[in-house]
């Protein structure tokens, strides 16, 4: 009897090793100032053959990670996710679409609302999976769920509402970071790495580099520590992450 239990003892303190070690990973992106815009932004690879490296306006009451796939884009990893797929929430609808097949541009497809809070609309777009790289923790995820939308398809109307409008010249999307099912951290959990479902966003003043934590908070935080908080959001998810953060600051304080 009491070798089984310390059997079992010895069952779940390896369980729990293994668990340890396998969340320690973490993701880190640096966050940089657009010195016109005042908005906040990370560098990251979409797809593959090519790959994209964009840069993404970070919104913490974002839904979902979003870019444009105009015609320009295209990319041999990315799969559109079908209306009857179990990461379809239908509330975008289903789209099709007469072109050759590229990302964007296919039927049958599960829509996305893809939002630009900057402008205060949502557009049309397309729900697919693709490789997601991040570069600084070279980190992949081979089946990132996004939104993509061909902001070609909306530009040609002067001075109405388009996707991009609004952000820094060289964003290229925006980075949803709200609590919803496919918001990056979210997804980064449900990956092979299983990286703990909590961030950290230390944003810096101009000319700075910031930083994005997924996972859990680098030893040596100190260093990141002339935060300057929030940016793009609704009052509810500004109130969510104030209290979290204001926590989170209490334990690393004391
Ligand atoms: C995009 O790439 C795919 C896969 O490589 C290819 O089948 C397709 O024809 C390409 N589409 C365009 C519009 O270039
Ligand atoms: C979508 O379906 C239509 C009608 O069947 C077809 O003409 C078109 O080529 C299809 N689009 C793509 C991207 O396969």
């Amino acid at each position: 009897m009491a070798s089984f239990s310390t059997l079992f003892s010895t069952l779940i303190l390896t369980i729990a090793l293994l668990s340890f070690s396998c969340s320690s990973q973490q993701f880190f992106s640096p966050v940089e100032k657009d010195p016109i815009t005042n908005l906040f932004s990370t560098l990251l690879w979409v797809g593959t053959e090519p790959t994209h490296e964009f840069n993404f306006v970070i919104d913490i009451g974002g839904p979902i990670l979003w870019y444009d796939c105009n015609k320009a884009y295209n990319s041999s990893t990315y799969n559109p996710i079908s209306c009857e797929s179990k990461h379809c929430t239908n509330d975008a609808g289903c789209t099709s679409c007469n072109g050759p097949f590229k990302p964007g541009c296919s039927n049958n497809t599960c829509g996305a609302n893809i939002i630009n809070p900057l402008v205060d609309a949502i557009f049309s777009g397309d729900t697919g999976s693709d490789a997601l790289f991040i570069p600084k923790s070279k980190i992949k995820v081979s089946d990132f769920i996004s939104g993509c939308t061909d902001s070609n398809a909306f530009a040609d109307s002067a001075d109405s509402d388009f996707p991009l409008k609004n952000l820094p010249k060289t964003s290229k999307g925006i980075l949803g970071l709200a609590r919803t099912p496919l918001s990056l951290p979210k997804q980064l959990s449900l990956a092979p790495q299983k990286i703990l479902n909590k961030f950290v966003l230390c944003l810096p003043s101009s000319n700075k580099l910031g930083g994005l934590f997924i996972g859990g908070v680098p030893s040596n935080f100190a260093k990141f520590n002339s935060l300057l908080f929030l940016l793009l959001l609704t009052p509810l998810a500004l109130l969510q992450y104030l209290l979290k953060v204001m926590l989170l600051m209490n334990t690393l304080l004391m």
